[in-house]
């Protein structure tokens, strides 16, 4: 919670003499303090649990889901939140032209639990794509596809609007293979012209403009980690 080491990695820590509590050092696993009043000192550093930090970013496209330095001067999406305090760590990731939303957090267990399969926390996206999609074509993408990597089927998918030229689309999967949703379009002949991610399980992107963030609201955050079963 100090933001230190990882869980696995603090039990070394305690085990090998290196943490104090109160100035006495504490070897034994498993001892309960009071973060308030006890002092604890890891490798003769005093440390203090992290505020917890929960917010959603409407990404824009042509930013890099990174933090610091991007490649090739490409921007990164450290520059739309450069106000806030804590670090922060993007859950998962958008591709570069892929705009929408992201959820950042200083929370490994949230953000852990948001991105394994097993959760099946589902992830909506907006997708125009380049070619009309008839219902025999939709109710076979309904089936899936098999992809270099597997099969790939998403848990619901619907035409939200037929253009001419074009066709919106709202697919959800409760995975984030690289690229998925523009291989799943593309092994249909079909490829994705627009890609826009709008909701994370229980949060949706509503109405944030594009480039700001939000923190997220305690009922958001409880019913993040109650869909994951928590
Ligand atoms: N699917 C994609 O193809 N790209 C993304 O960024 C997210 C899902």
């Amino acid at each position: 919670m100090c933001g230190v080491s990882s869980r696995r990695k603090a039990d070394e820590l305690i085990k090998s003499g290196h943490v104090k509590i109160n100035g006495r050092v504490e070897a034994e696993l498993g001892r309960t303090v009071d973060t308030d009043r006890d002092m604890i000192e890891v490798q003769g550093r005093v440390i203090e649990p992290e505020v917890k930090r929960y917010l959603i970013l409407n990404k824009p496209k042509l930013y890099l889901t990174a933090l610091g330095e991007g490649q090739d001067e490409k921007r990164t999406i450290e520059e739309l939140i450069r106000d806030i305090p804590q670090r922060v760590y993007p859950v998962g990731r958008l591709d570069y032209d892929v705009e929408g939303l992201i959820i950042l957090t200083n929370d490994g267990e949230l953000a852990n639990r948001v991105l394994h399969p097993r959760y099946e926390i589902k992830k909506v996206y907006r997708a125009i794509v380049k070619k009309p999609i008839d219902d025999s074509t939709l109710e076979m993408m309904k089936k899936g596809a098999l992809l270099e990597d597997g099969p790939a089927k998403p848990d619901s998918i619907k035409v939200i609007k037929r253009g001419k030229d074009s066709t919106t689309v709202e697919i959800c999967f409760h995975e984030g293979r690289n690229h998925l949703v523009k291989r799943f379009f593309y092994s249909f002949d079909n490829p994705v012209r627009q890609l826009k991610r709008i909701s994370i399980g229980p949060v949706s992107l509503g109405g944030l403009p594009r480039g700001k963030w939000r923190s997220l609201a305690e009922s958001e955050i409880k019913n993040l980690y109650e869909a994951t079963g928590a």
